[in-house]
């Protein structure tokens, strides 16, 4: 990490790369962790001692002490959400009163946002986005229409701002014919998030950050979400409603951009994708079964199954453009442990012609180009350092650096904290 900077950590792929292992397994280095966007869409893992954790709008460093913790003003939060995942750490021995700052601009996802999530999903039919559902677009959407309600509203007059929102939402259910819904009980356990949210400390947190940058604390902001599913460079529009990239940590916490120092941009060895849209070198075959039950890939909020496919360089290359990488992480590496062969996708084939760019569209007709290399049927979970690793698992290192012209600095051979390799 370089002084007075602010480090960010973020998915490259379509989400769930990893993240929340690689920011728990990195917070020892700093004294800040900070949530940037997104919200109770994500669902971050992490593994140790023997135990699981899945945080939603939580930052992943809060479980290792001493840390302060920051939800800032480009989240969005669920009350009733957020106090199930709290109540539930400090159950388990994790407090977070004395740890966790919450910014007062970021905007809460009321209830009916929910409803409003899937009344437009249903409305879009066969072409829904296959949304969490949890009302993050419809949250976002009154933000930039300038309708939102901020976690700074609590502090006063909170009932009829409340209810002037709720109204305003109804008369768009009952235009989207979405009706017969019971909001009663949803609803008091929203409000009963609402009152133990004031419990928190509810700051300006761009005054926080900067305070710290300027004291020379060392900062990690954590991505929710992916590249690929950007609002602005994702596979739109099939893709979640915020910045999910490197400049999505300046405009969701108030950082500089010349403060940024280094990215870390976290990518599966193969790639997945949860919800619709175009996926390139998605497998269809027993191939992508195999990778999914090997790799659990199934939705750490939703329990949906994950498509999974092989790595797809083309869109990696465009995800650290954007993002400014400066290093990569490559997790799950030991789910192709004992593979024959290893497929990366090097270009796209589109309308007859070779391309190797991320084209303005990935629905229609893309073929992907692999190039194939020798798998390894060696066990790695094990593994303590990088001289360990088969051959054949250093040549994919080296053919993924070499297509990618960035170094992968640390490899993850298993979801424990433990099972993590940092290279030289
Ligand atoms: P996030 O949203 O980016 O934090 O990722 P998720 O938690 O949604 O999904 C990653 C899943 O992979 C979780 O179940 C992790 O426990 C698991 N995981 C993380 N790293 C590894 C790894 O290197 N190997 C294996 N087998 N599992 C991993
Ligand atoms: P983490 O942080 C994977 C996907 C949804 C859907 C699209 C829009 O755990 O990596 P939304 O509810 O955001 O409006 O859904 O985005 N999606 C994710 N996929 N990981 C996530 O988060 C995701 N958050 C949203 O499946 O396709
Ligand atoms: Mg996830």
């Amino acid at each position: 990490m370089n002084k007075g900077k602010v480090d960010v950590l973020l998915g490259l792929q379509w989400g769930d790369e990893g993240k929340g292992k690689v920011v728990d397994v990195l917070t020892p280095d700093y004294d800040v962790v900070a949530r940037f966007q997104g919200g109770p869409n994500a669902g971050h893992t992490l593994e140790f001692d023997g135990q699981k954790y899945v945080l939603r709008s939580i930052p992943s460093g809060i479980f290792q002490g001493g840390k302060v913790n920051i939800i800032g003003n480009g989240v969005v939060l669920a009350p009733d959400l957020f106090m199930n995942e709290a109540k539930e750490l400090e159950k388990s021995g994790h407090p977070l009163k004395d740890r966790l700052l919450i910014s007062k601009k970021a905007h809460l996802i009321m209830p009916t946002h929910r409803l409003l999530d899937a009344a437009q999903e249903a409305l879009k039919g066969k072409n829904k986005v296959g949304t969490t559902g949890k009302g993050i677009g419809p949250t976002y959407t009154d933000k930039v229409s300038r309708n939102g309600l901020r976690v700074g509203d609590i502090l006063e007059d909170f009932e009829e701002k409340y209810q002037a929102h709720k109204a305003r939402h109804e008369q768009m259910l009952k235009a989207l014919n979405y009706t017969g819904y019971d909001l009663a009980e949803t609803e008091q356990k929203w409000m009963e998030g609402i009152d133990y949210l004031r419990q928190f400390s509810l700051v300006d947190s761009e005054h926080e950050v900067n305070r710290l940058i300027y004291e020379g604390k060392s900062i990690l902001c954590e991505g929710a979400q992916g590249t690929m599913l950007d609002v602005d460079f994702g596979s739109y529009p099939y893709v979640t409603s915020s910045n999910t990239v490197c400049a999505g940590a300046c405009i969701g916490l108030g950082i500089a951009p010349n403060k940024i120092g280094n990215v870390y941009g976290i990518m599966k060895a193969y790639c997945t994708r949860v919800g619709s849209g175009p996926f390139p070198t998605e497998l269809f075959d027993e191939t992508g079964d195999r990778i999914r039950n090997i790799g659990h890939e199934y939705g750490a909020v939703t329990g949906r199954e994950r498509r999974c496919g092989w790595i797809d360089l083309v869109a990696l290359r465009y995800a650290i453009m954007v993002n400014g990488v400066t290093q990569l992480i490559m997790m799950k590496s030991d789910v192709l442990d004992g593979f024959d062969t290893i497929k990366a996708c090097v270009a796209y084939q589109q309308g007859g012609k070779k391309i190797d760019f991320f084209p303005y569209d990935i629905e229609e007709n893309i073929e992907p180009v692999y190039e194939m290399l020798p798998g390894w049927q060696v066990d790695m979970t094990q593994m303590t350092c990088e001289d360990e690793f088969p051959e054949a698992f250093k040549n994919y290192i080296s053919f993924l650096e070499e297509h990618l012209e960035t170094p992968i600095k640390i490899v993850s051979i298993g979801p424990d904290r433990s099972q993590t390799i940092v290279r030289n």
